[in-house]
């Protein structure tokens, strides 16, 4: 079984949701606390085991590239402040994996910015991570997608049930069930009016996909939104081989939106022993009028 190693980003989406904050900055560089939303994603594929990682990225997304490189002149001026907490931390990041960046010319959606990285994958099993979600939990979620893979050696979705006003925002699944967490997909429908959903389970953004997808994201036609969606392709993928739903464990965060985005911040806060006591402080003394 050759293992997963590789995994690609997809980050070249517009980030309209935080206009006009991402007018000139890149969604997945706006900060929780002191991070960008894309370090969180990239750690997660690292602390999964993965050694290459493909950015997708398009225009305007330049300081996502400068963020994970080296930085000479902020080093040495760190280095020089005698500053080595912060100097340690930057050289961290530049050192962090193989990141390597390909571009989609075109906005033409999430499925063709998948397809795009086909040149780099190969004919080997890759991980998908998509830069707004971020899963909080002990094995991280990729980890968790790569076990699955291992066992069953197919492709593999997350997914989580959905509240039923957000069904229309996600890809949800018809699948028959196999055991409490995993299911084999029957369908998959991006973005379903909630009544013509076949359920309330939907994939959040983490798969793993054999080489296969390629071919079938090749066939695949504009679908809603007149983009070319990676869900029209795990579609077809299932008529030709399993694919299988997992029911992650996690807490997930999906920064795309902006109480999504607040609530990571908060959550992240609590959990951060500088800043925590004065944060909670700060809150109950909290007046609205
Ligand atoms: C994308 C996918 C969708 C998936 C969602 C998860 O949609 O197309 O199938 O459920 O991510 O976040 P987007 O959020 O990019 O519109």
């Amino acid at each position: 079984m050759i293992p997963v190693k590789k995994a690609v980003i997809p980050v070249a989406g517009l980030g309209t949701r935080f206009l006009p904050a991402t007018k000139a900055m890149p969604k997945e560089m706006l900060p929780l606390i002191d991070r960008p939303i894309i370090s969180y994603v990239v750690l997660e594929a690292i602390r999964s085991g993965i050694e290459d990682i493909i950015l997708i990225t398009g225009r305007g997304k330049r300081a996502i590239e400068d963020y994970f490189d080296d930085s000479p002149e902020l080093e040495m001026h760190l280095r020089n402040a005698g500053n080595q907490r912060a100097l340690q931390t930057i050289q961290e990041i530049s050192s962090l994996a193989d990141i390597h960046y390909v571009r989609q010319k075109e906005p033409l959606g999430l499925g063709d910015a998948v397809l795009r990285s086909e040149k780099h994958v190969g004919n080997e099993p890759f991980a998908v991570l998509l830069g707004d979600d971020i899963i909080i939990h002990n094995t991280p979620c990729t980890r968790q997608l790569m076990d699955v893979y291992s066992h069953y050696q197919s492709s593999v979705i997350a997914v989580e049930t959905v509240p039923s006003e957000k069904i229309s925002s996600y890809g949800i699944i018809n699948g028959r069930k196999i055991d409490d967490t995993i299911s084999c997909l029957l369908d998959i429908i991006e973005k379903p009016n909630p009544a013509d959903a076949p359920s309330s389970i939907g994939a959040i953004g983490r798969y793993i996909f054999t080489p296969a997808i390629f071919d079938s994201l090749k066939q695949t036609g504009r679908g809603i939104g007149g983009e070319i969606q990676l869900t029209d392709a795990i579609k077809a993928l299932c008529s030709s081989e399993p694919v299988y739903a997992y029911s992650f464990s996690g807490k997930r965060y999906d920064t795309g939106d902006k109480i999504g985005y607040l609530k990571a911040i908060i959550d992240f806060s609590l959990r951060d022993a500088e800043i925590r006591d004065d944060l909670l402080e700060y809150l109950s003394r909290i007046s609205l009028s």
